[in-house]
């Protein structure tokens, strides 16, 4: 008999039934014998208080279009893992107990950075646990790509191009927030891809004078709108320079957030008209996009073979191409950054697009 764990943890994304699907059939067409699958509800929750589904091959069955996750998912902080719950509850310690209660063999766990730093944690406690790159973001440390985000990639940049009709219409500036509050992946590639004329992340801190002479530019050459496509947590240089302490002071007494600033400084230095668009968590709806799903079925099968061969404490990963782990204890505490030297945004600036540091 294999026993197996599966939850799904953080912020939801397109492609979680998918990467569950892929384990799960993975696991029943190969295993020698019986297999047991448990589904741990709403994320470590589940694990902490013992609140799982019982499950067969049929609930995996054709889920792989459907976007959000079927266990239900929310964000159990690794800062407070250490915090007893409010009715005192130890979680690590309830954790294991119900993984031992359950006999689990291998709990696979779809999370991104906070979540995989948990996993880490449960393994340092003699848990065999897997992890799966899942988030929107793209930022999680040792894989080239994580699952979730080409379909983001693709919601955001849909939201460019409808803005642009209207926008195009009034002679506007458009403003547009794209998720991201410390890396900038989904910016940087709905920017690119939906032709915005400055893309602003939070890994290349601007100057707002070089924003403006964009917008210029693009208007003195006979544009009669520009799309400026912002980060959650982008960033201006004088604000980078602050110390972290006082930088955070700033946001946590934003009225609105980070775009609507920029565009009102854009509409107060240029004169023209300037509107902020938001597509704000329709960048974690609805289905995943094929590229997210074949990922999913390559995380998936790559997660179950490890489990197979008894082999865990590991995050599936693809690096150049490539499946393979990477061990968990490397992975935890890590992000990926966007590199500002990177192909793509040397490509973007030579083609014109302004990131507003120069
Ligand atoms: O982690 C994915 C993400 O969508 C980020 O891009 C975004 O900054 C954040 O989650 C939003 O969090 P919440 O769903 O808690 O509002």
């Amino acid at each position: 008999m294999l026993r197996i764990g599966l939850l799904t943890s953080g912020g939801d994304c397109q492609a979680l039934n998918a990467t569950m699907r892929g384990i799960v059939k993975t696991i029943i067409r190969q295993s020698k014998g019986p297999v047991e699958i448990y589904g741990f509800l709403d994320g470590y929750h589940g694990l902490i208080h013992s609140k799982f589904l019982q499950m067969t091959w049929a609930d995996f069955s054709n889920i792989h279009t459907q976007g959000g996750t079927i266990l239900g998912t929310s964000r159990t902080p690794f800062k407070l893992l250490d915090t007893p719950e409010a009715d005192g509850v130890n979680k690590v310690a309830a954790m294991k107990q119900t993984y031992y209660k359950l006999q689990i063999d291998c709990l696979f766990m779809l999370g991104g950075n906070g979540s995989t730093k948990t996993a880490n944690r449960l393994r340092e406690e003699g848990l065999n646990v897997i992890a799966l790159p899942k988030t929107i973001d793209n930022d999680t440390w040792g894989t080239d790509i994580t699952f979730g985000f080409t379909s983001a990639i693709d919601v955001a940049t849909t939201f460019i191009d409808e803005i642009k009709t209207t926008a195009s219409s009034h002679g506007r500036v458009f403003v547009i927030e794209i998720m991201g509050h410390r890396v900038g992946w989904i910016p940087l590639h709905a920017g690119v891809a939906g032709g915005a004329d400055v893309i602003l992340l939070p890994e290349i801190p601007y100057e707002m004078k070089n924003v403006i002479e964009a917008i210029e530019r693009r208007e003195a050459a006979g544009g009669r709108f520009a799309i400026v496509a912002v980060a959650e947590g982008a960033i201006s240089k004088k604000e980078a320079a602050l110390p972290k302490k006082e930088y955070k002071k700033i946001v946590a007494e934003r009225k609105y957030s980070v775009a609507y600033d920029i565009a009102n400084e854009i509409a107060e230095r240029t004169g023209r008209e300037v509107r902020v668009g938001v597509p704000g968590h329709t960048q974690r709806g609805g289905a995943p996009d094929a590229q997210d799903r074949i990922f999913a079925v390559q995380c998936g099968v790559e997660a179950a073979r490890g489990c197979l061969e008894g082999t865990y404490g590991f995050m599936v990963a693809k690096v150049n191409n490539k499946m393979c782990r990477v061990p968990l204890k490397e992975v935890a505490g890590k992000l990926k950054y966007v590199d500002p030297k990177s192909d793509l945004v040397r490509e973007a600036k030579f083609m014109g697009i302004s990131f507003g540091d120069e």
